[in-house]
């Protein structure tokens, strides 16, 4: 959608927001001393470990562990990916996020779209209550087995007869027309004439995650072709990116830790009816990476639901396909095949939302549909057969990330064809090294203390320089992040622990930063100022020390010059003045 957020926004917009206001909107606080409390919102409990903190923008579970900035909080409790979240505080702050990536003509274009869209969408639902047609609409739905409730939730409308009922409320105005043009609702003719894209037909509103509509689809009443209509795609609607009633259903799809893709507005709509609140819909197209990558956001587990007919087999097996490079880390994927002649709209509807929970539950995991599908084209009985189901498998088993998962499906390769050896081991400098997790134990090391330390009072960095002496250490584990660190938190903008940790969000150091921010130092904030200085002067002295072997271990095996035996006796004495200085302090 656009480029990169400038650093320099992101501070700003850090500075302006205020993550106890943001939270206590979503999450009533209580004051603490000097920091707010409330019960963790992303774990179980029912003390408060969960503290909020104004000066240091930072939230911080001592239960979970769950911490963060503002953005980092917005992107967790809402659900919002990291742009959404910054939109999100923009809009609150009332700031403009500046326009960096390539030339966007759409984005003046975006609110006004957005307005029309939403004009469009009052009209329809008006005209579902008035129109001399609304009674005909109206025992359709009924028909159908929908109740009014579920209507008014899902805002469903009308788009009356006539060729241009919705064109004629721009009344002429050439602009408001262009807009309506510009958002797919209509279209003008090489006459001049404007005609409504939406006729005769009930409309379901498209909402995007954040619930504004952005698009429509329309059903005729009863027979007749095309069944639904959708909006085209505009600078507002990507059909690739947007799932029907994902906005209503995010929370529920996190409570659930599954979502359900169905491929109907109906099918939505009738299940939300009968309880099951967690279905969202693909708008007429096959699954993309988009979708899942969202969806996936909310929870780890999709289960997808299909006709139990051929195209229901053939399309859950193009998501499959989609869905292969996506997975790992956790995600699972089922499918859910319908008795034949049902989909979840009737189905839900004669059998209710248990029966259809119940099925989901039952539905068939991916490796298993994978493999299914698989030995179904070939025949497992002949030798050549199983060594086809080999090399039909291998490419697909290929898509998978590395991980536990890849592994796994190969070691069901081998029991299903007991041919050996199907993963072809990779070249070892191909391969990644094992994620290093540097879970900071009860003791951290001195650096590890001074960035903490660092992070959470982040103007230390102002009244104390770092050591000198730091050039053989360059090695030592977290020395260089402790500079950088330094450095930012020197700068002159006032940045606070939240706005520190979103600078390294991307970095590799980001949860290893996140963990050192929420340490408890049991320390009050007066006495952060004197350890950040001792644990300054430990550094100091390894730093020292470290200096000194290496000069002692080379003078072992050589003889060592002069100005480096100068060097070495300046180390012994800097390291006894230092020694000095530490006892002083210790009175
Ligand atoms: P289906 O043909 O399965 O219809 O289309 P349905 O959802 O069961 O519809 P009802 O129950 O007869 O009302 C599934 C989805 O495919 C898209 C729509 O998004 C629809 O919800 N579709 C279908 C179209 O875009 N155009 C069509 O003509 C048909
Ligand atoms: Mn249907």
């Amino acid at each position: 959608m656009s480029g990169r957020i400038p650093r320099e926004f992101i501070d700003e917009l850090l500075a302006r927001a205020d993550i106890v206001e943001l939270i206590d909107a979503r999450v009533p606080l209580t004051k603490a001393g000097r920091d707010f409390k409330a019960c963790c919102p992303f774990h179980n409990e029912k003390t408060p470990s969960f503290t909020v903190s104004q000066t240091k923008q930072f939230y911080h579970c001592f239960g979970c562990g769950a911490n963060g900035s503002a953005i980092g909080f917005l992107m967790e409790f809402e659900h919002l990916s990291f742009r959404e979240a910054i939109e999100e505080l923009a809009q609150s702050t009332g700031l403009e996020i500046p326009d960096t990536g390539p030339a966007r003509p759409e984005d003046t274009l975006t609110p006004a779209l957005l307005d029309a869209v939403a004009d469009a969408n009052r009209f329809f639902k008006e005209q579902l209550r008035q129109h001399e047609m609304s009674a005909e609409a109206i025992r359709y739905l009924k028909e159908r087995g929908l109740s009014g409730e579920v209507a008014a939730q899902f805002e469903l409308g009308l788009a009356p007869s006539g060729w241009d009922s919705l064109a004629q409320t721009a009344k002429g105005d050439d602009k408001t027309l262009d807009l309506m043009a510009k958002a797919g609702l209509v279209a003008r003719k090489d006459t001049g004439r404007v005609y409504d894209r939406f006729r005769s037909r009930i409309i379901f509103p498209i909402h995007d995650y954040k619930g504004r509509v952005v698009a429509f689809g329309g059903r005729i009443l009863g027979d007749g072709e095309p069944k639904y209509l959708n909006s085209p795609e505009t600078p507002i609607f990507q059909k690739g990116s947007e799932l029907y009633n994902l906005h209503r259903a995010r929370s529920n799809i996190a409570q659930q830790g599954h979502s359900i893709v169905v491929e109907g507005y109906m099918d939505v709509v009738a299940l939300a009816q009968h309880g099951v609140e967690n279905a969202v819909a693909t708008l007429g197209t096959a699954t993309t990476p988009r979708h899942l990558e969202r969806l996936f956001r909310l929870s780890p587990s999709i289960i997808f639901c299909f006709d139990g007919d051929r195209a229901g087999r053939a399309a859950a097996w193009r998501a499959l396909e989609t869905a292969l490079p996506e997975l790992g880390g956790g995600r699972q994927i089922s499918f859910l095949f319908l008795p034949d002649g049902d989909d979840p709209d009737s189905l839900v509807r004669r059998e209710g939302g248990d029966t259809f929970r119940d099925l989901a539950a039952k539905a068939t995991s991916l490796p298993d549909f994978l493999f299914e599908k698989l030995a179904g084209e070939t025949d497992m009985d002949r030798i050549d057969g199983r060594a086809r189901l080999v090399e039909l498998a291998k490419p697909l088993l290929a898509r998978l990330p590395e991980g536990p998962l890849r592994e796994l499906m190969h070691q069901r390769l081998r029991e299903e064809t007991g041919v050996q050896s199907t993963e072809t081991p990779r070249a070892s400098k191909g391969r990644q090294p094992p994620t290093r997790r540097p879970t900071p134990s009860q003791r951290l090391s001195p650096i590890a203390t001074a960035i903490s330390l660092l992070l959470q009072q982040p103007g230390l960095a102002t009244r104390f320089a770092l050591p000198e002496h730091l050039d053989d250490s360059t090695d030592e584990p977290g020395l260089q992040l402790l500079i950088t660190l330094h450095r930012m938190a020197g700068g002159e903008s006032q940045l606070t622990t939240g706005a520190l940790l979103e600078r390294f969000r991307d970095s590799e150091d980001a949860s290893t930063l996140e963990k050192l921010a929420g340490k408890d130092h049991l320390l009050g904030e007066e006495d952060f100022p004197p350890f950040f200085s001792e644990t300054l002067l430990t550094i100091q002295e390894q730093a020292l020390g470290k200096s000194i072997d290496k000069l002692v271990s080379r003078a072992g095996h050589e003889e060592l010059d002069e100005t480096s035996k100068a060097r070495l006796a300046e180390l012994y004495r800097d390291r006894q003045l230092l020694r000095q200085e530490r006892e002083e302090l210790g009175k």
